[in-house]
């Protein structure tokens, strides 16, 4: 072994001993006579000390030819330190060096590795393996293998095998384009990377696995977010004989679980809420419970008293921001610019400020009493010193623009604690969604989930209302997962295929095979998927899961260390059949 301990363990029970350390040189501090050199590696840091006089000549040479990153090893003994440093676990002892070899060199690093770097995102990530060297980062993916590790332990107490599907598959529509791979033994043909594993999963039923997962790549060619990667990680589950409360209590128990054994925390019953619900009150169908400020709508009270914009508008809404009254003139028109900007796209913001003495002030005061403010404020629950912000317009673009304003809002106000963690179920999902650009409904989760059976009559008649036995589960505001009970007979699959507009033919080349499958005795089933990068990052409370993978693409889906995407040789198009001869 190069070495007899890691560089973290080492405390005063150990001084005396002669000990062999390895690691990367993280510091080196050189006072003449005297040197120390901070060794590093993934366990901590220890000091090292060269004295001249002390420590042979032939070492102090060789610490004097060290730079920063070089790999190291030192024999020595473990002695007290004279200036302890309580700051590291390791900080009471030193290792008096006997003998020092350099067992690699190093060129400077680009950026410094320590927790806190100069290097930019950029460079970060095109050296992203001594990225991976700071504290702060491997910290990241050792949280994410905790979490995996529990993953697997929870779930297969509870019964679940964990199966590998395949990667080189052929589409499954979940919303985003495929990844495909040119088939070299099939020219003109092509694999298609799973976007997840879902017809699998449902195959595996099928089968009478009864209760599967699976912590597997996912890849889905749509454009890069904070919370989005081209290839991403799903905690992917699928269970038999159960219904939508099943699913629900089972991961929620797991989720319960990890927050408990993981964090500490303890999440107690998930709230649920119905997609409807969800939109009526916050705009979105992944709300921030954290706090409420939920919306109102003022349509009665607002309508029909002269204002133009209100009168023809088809949502009046308002949120009450508790205590803001005071917002002075400048902070209001940060907040009209704020819901102006073209990614949100309000023409205007209407505010009512209640002010302590009872009178309410507001930027439309030419067409209101103060009688009529009285009653917006009372339908919004507002009190003296509270601030009403009002909308209007379509529904649907209305509330997607307060939503912006309300979480805008809440992390003005320091409502959105990142140390605090609001689960929530949202249910009944649309079973379709109209998209304006093809003219047609898309499966708003996915063509495979059963549609809630008292509203299956409606599918002919109405189907833009008809509601999903679909779920999603959102913590403080971030979509962690969702799921479905599926469809498990070909009969309906038939029908939710025509739905949405696919002909008897193209159904049966896509998905004949799951058709198939479910003549053969398919039982009633249903799951979720998590996003375990996602998961992660909330866990070590950050909104990038960038940070929680250990490779990952920047925000043009590039890997700036590989250099990928990249061309290939003509000899491999053309050997792929991507081009002639
Ligand atoms: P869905 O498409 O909702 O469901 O995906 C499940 C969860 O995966 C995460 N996720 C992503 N994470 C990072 N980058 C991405 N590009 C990305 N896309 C999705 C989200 C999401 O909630 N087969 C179904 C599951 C099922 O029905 O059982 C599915 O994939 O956290």
């Amino acid at each position: 072994m190069l070495r007899s301990h890691n560089c973290g363990e080492l405390r005063e029970d150990h001084v005396g001993q002669e000990v062999t350390l390895s690691g990367w040189v993280q510091k080196i501090r050189d006072k003449g006579g005297l040197m120390w050199v901070d060794l590093r590696d993934r366990y901590g840091i220890t000091q090292l000390t060269f004295e001249e006089g002390r420590t042979k000549a032939e070492a102090i040479e060789t610490a004097r030819k060290l730079g920063r990153e070089f790999v190291i090893q030192v024999k020595g003994k473990v002695v007290e330190r004279y200036a302890k440093n309580d700051k590291i676990p390791t900080g009471s002892i030193e290792i008096d060096v006997e003998e020092l070899t350099i067992l690699n060199a190093a060129k400077t690093p680009p950026f410094v590795i320590e927790d806190e770097t100069d290097g930019g995102e950029d460079l970060r990530m095109k050296y992203r393996y001594l990225d991976l060297r700071r504290g702060t980062v491997r910290r990241k993916l050792e949280l994410r293998s905790q979490l995996a590790i529990a993953v697997r332990n929870y779930l297969s107490n509870q019964q679940f095998v964990e199966v590998e599907t395949p990667v080189l598959i052929k589409s499954t529509p979940e919303g985003a384009r495929d990844f495909v791979v040119p088939s070299r033994i099939n020219p003109g043909e092509f694999y298609a990377l799973p976007q997840s594993p879902q017809t699998f999963k449902q195959l595996l039923m099928v089968s009478g696995f009864d209760r599967y997962f699976q912590i597997v790549k996912c890849f889905r060619d749509e454009d890069l977010r904070a919370d989005r990667q081209p290839e991403f990680t799903q905690i992917d589950c699928e269970m038999s004989f159960v219904d939508r409360d099943d699913v629900l209590d089972t991961f929620e128990g797991m989720t319960r679980h990890l927050f408990s054994s993981i964090k500490e925390v303890e999440l107690g019953q998930f709230p649920r809420m119905s997609y409807a619900d969800a939109m009526s009150k916050y705009g979105s169908d992944k709300p921030d419970v954290r706090f409420g400020m939920e919306f109102v709508e003022l349509n009665d009270v607002a309508q029909n008293k002269g204002f133009n914009v209100f009168d023809q508008a088809e949502l009046v809404v308002g949120i009450c921001a508790k205590g803001c009254a005071e917002y002075t003139r400048k902070q209001l028109d940060a907040l009209t610019d704020f819901v102006k900007r073209p990614q949100i796209g309000a023409k205007g913001l209407v505010y009512v400020k209640c002010n302590a003495d009872g009178t309410f002030k507001s930027s439309v005061d030419k067409f209101y009493t103060q009688e009529n403010l009285a009653e917006w404020a009372q339908k919004a629950g507002a009190e003296a010193g509270d601030l009403m912000l009002v909308l209007s317009g379509n529904t649907n673009s209305t509330r997607k623009q307060m939503n912006e304003l309300r979480l805008h809002m809440g992390s003005e106000l320091g409502l959105r604690n990142p140390n605090e963690f609001k689960p929530l179920w949202v249910v009944d999902f649309p079973l379709l969604e109209w998209d304006e650009e093809t003219q047609r409904f898309h499966a708003m989760h996915h063509p495979f989930t059963s549609p809630l059976k008292e509203d299956i009559k409606k599918l002919d008649t109405d189907p833009g209302s008809v509601r999903a036995n679909a779920y999603d589960l959102v913590i403080n505001g971030v979509e962690i997962g969702g799921g479905s009970i599926r469809i498990h007979d070909k009969a309906t699959q038939q029908l939710m295929f025509k739905h949405l507009g696919f002909s008897d033919e193209e159904a049966k080349a896509q998905f004949g095979f799951l058709m198939d499958a479910f003549e053969f005795g398919a039982p009633p089933h249903g799951g979720i998927a998590f996003g375990f990068d996602r998961l992660c990052a909330m866990f070590g409370g950050s909104e990038t899961i960038r940070d929680y993978i250990a490779f990952p693409k920047n925000t043009s889906g590039r890997d700036v260390m590989i250099d990928s995407p990249s061309e290939v040789a003509d000899e491999q198009l053309v050997e792929l059949g991507l081009r002639l001869r």
